[in-house]
């Protein structure tokens, strides 16, 4: 964890923003995979984490936003616990070690909630995304269920949001362990990548790359030779010489910092022609999408100008036709390109999604695109210096997209389908890094791993 002071800091940053009412943090509890005592491996909440620091299952807490008084809920262990577990850090030190004025035994937070309740104070909570979490909510404040997101509190959201989005130096620090023990991921996977190698072996590298560092995978890796399932997670195919693989992957640290990045490589190291031109359209646009990131300018307008980088590339090579700009407008690129080119990233790989991607992602002044692909975007509100951001565009050929466009005449003046389907085994490319933007422009977070054409021809199978 940090030293105290960055969570007081925090917390007393979040009750400028929020001055009425109590503010309720739960943090997770362990979830059983089969039977209570076989567990999924524990991770705490992230707006936990960001304001109280403590990896523990079985915690809450209450900051009150008019007295400024917090108080964190938990159990100390019994002899019981720690014959199994171990001794425990007490509740109390827990507390004082992010700089908590008060313990109470979890039970003890019905009462604090309900005399706040009684009270007429209102009580923010965040929209809970965990079974757990939903029932202790809906019982603590006679909340149902099927209401708790519509009842959370869109103005702590949005000052949660306000605060996370801004990484400061330490996370930065954070961020860039998640991203070195990336670099190795990728680099794994990339001198494994020969014919005959199984996707299943080399992904059982590369997840093993961050348990080795005390870290875990960011999100389950994608790794694939079938590169048009923008989310593959199936890995049972034998590599074979001519076609390309795709990894995306990433790092979370102990402190649950994240790292995500995603490179595609031709088997054995070679790339075909006409692997090369697809790749190094890819390849553009992810520089361009690097050269335009800047404070002051929306990602939005950077995806769209990403996008038409994409169709310039594709046009050149004969599979789009027309004027680019139309095409564009139209969402013509999206048959290639159906997804958006980025997403904050921190305590989750997807930055605060679960606060409600709308809120993260856009504004009053940023509205979602609703086309096809675009309509994908994660993020399209107005850059900022300490943002951090993915840059994750790509080209990829999905046989029954093309089929469904083709047969529905849909943007046939800027597709030309009978080139397009000389590539329906293609599979798919994407090339992913993740951006600090700075008060100049951006930064790349880690060492870039390798991705020109030379640096990936010149690390695969060596
Ligand atoms: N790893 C999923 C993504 O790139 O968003
Ligand atoms: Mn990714
Ligand atoms: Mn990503």
């Amino acid at each position: 964890m940090f030293q105290k002071e960055v969570y007081i800091r925090r917390r007393a940053d979040l009750k400028k923003l929020v001055t009425k009412g109590v503010g309720l943090f739960l943090g997770n509890v362990e979830s059983p995979m089969n039977y209570t005592d076989n567990t999924y491996h524990f991770r705490q909440d992230s707006s936990f984490l960001y304001f109280f620091g403590i990896n523990h299952p079985g915690l809450a807490a209450v900051i009150d936003f008019e007295t400024g008084e917090e108080t964190l809920f938990g159990n100390d262990v019994e002899i019981e616990d720690i014959i199994w577990m171990g001794v425990q850090p007490l509740l109390k030190d827990k507390a004082t070690q992010v700089g908590v004025g008060n313990s109470a035994p979890f039970k003890m937070l019905t009462d604090a909630l309900k005399s706040a309740v009684s009270k007429g104070r209102t009580v923010h909570f965040l929209p809970p995304y965990r079974a757990e979490n939903k029932i202790l909510l809906s019982e603590l404040l006679g909340i149902h269920t099927s209401q708790l997101n519509e009842k959370r509190s869109l103005e702590l959201v949005k000052a949660i949001i306000k605060l996370r989005s801004i990484k400061d130096a330490f996370e930065i620090d954070e961020i860039e362990k998640a991203c070195a023990i990336g670099y190795e991921m990728h680099l794994a996977s990339m001198k494994m990548a020969v014919a005959g190698e199984t996707e299943q072996r080399i992904a059982g590298t590369v997840e093993s790359i961050p348990f080795k560092h005390g870290a875990r995978i960011a999100f389950p890796v994608i790794l694939s030779q079938d590169g048009q399932t923008l989310h593959n997670h199936y890995h049972s195919g034998i590599l074979q010489t001519g076609r390309i693989m795709i990894t995306d992957a990433g790092a979370e640290t102990a402190m649950g910092y994240a790292s995500d990045f995603t490179r595609t490589v031709p088997v054995n190291g070679k790339f075909t022609q006409k692997q090369k031109e697809i790749y190094q359209v890819v390849l553009n646009a992810n520089n361009y999408a690097t050269s335009a990131a800047k404070p002051g300018i929306t990602y939005q307008s950077v995806h769209l100008a990403t996008a038409k980088v994409i169709a310039q590339g594709l046009k050149d090579i004969g599979l789009m036709k027309g004027d680019v700009d139309a095409a564009v407008k139209a969402g013509a690129h999206a048959l290639f390109f159906p997804h958006g080119l980025g997403h904050m990233m921190g305590l989750d790989v997807h930055d605060m999604e679960d606060l409600g991607q709308i809120y993260v992602g856009y504004d009053e002044v940023t509205r979602p695109i609703d086309q096809f692909g675009a309509a994908y975007l994660r993020l399209g509100r107005k850059l900022e210096t300490g943002f951090v951001i993915t840059n994750e565009p790509g080209i990829y050929f999905i046989p029954a997209l093309i089929d469904k466009w083709h047969h529905e005449k849909i943007n046939h003046d800027f597709i030309n389908f009978e080139k397009v389907n000389q590539y329906r085994d293609f599979g798919g490319i994407r090339l992913e890094d993740d951006l600090l933007i700075t008060d100049s422009g951006c930064r790349l977070l880690g060492k870039r791993i390798p991705i020109t054409v030379e640096e990936i021809e010149a690390t695969v199978g060596k």
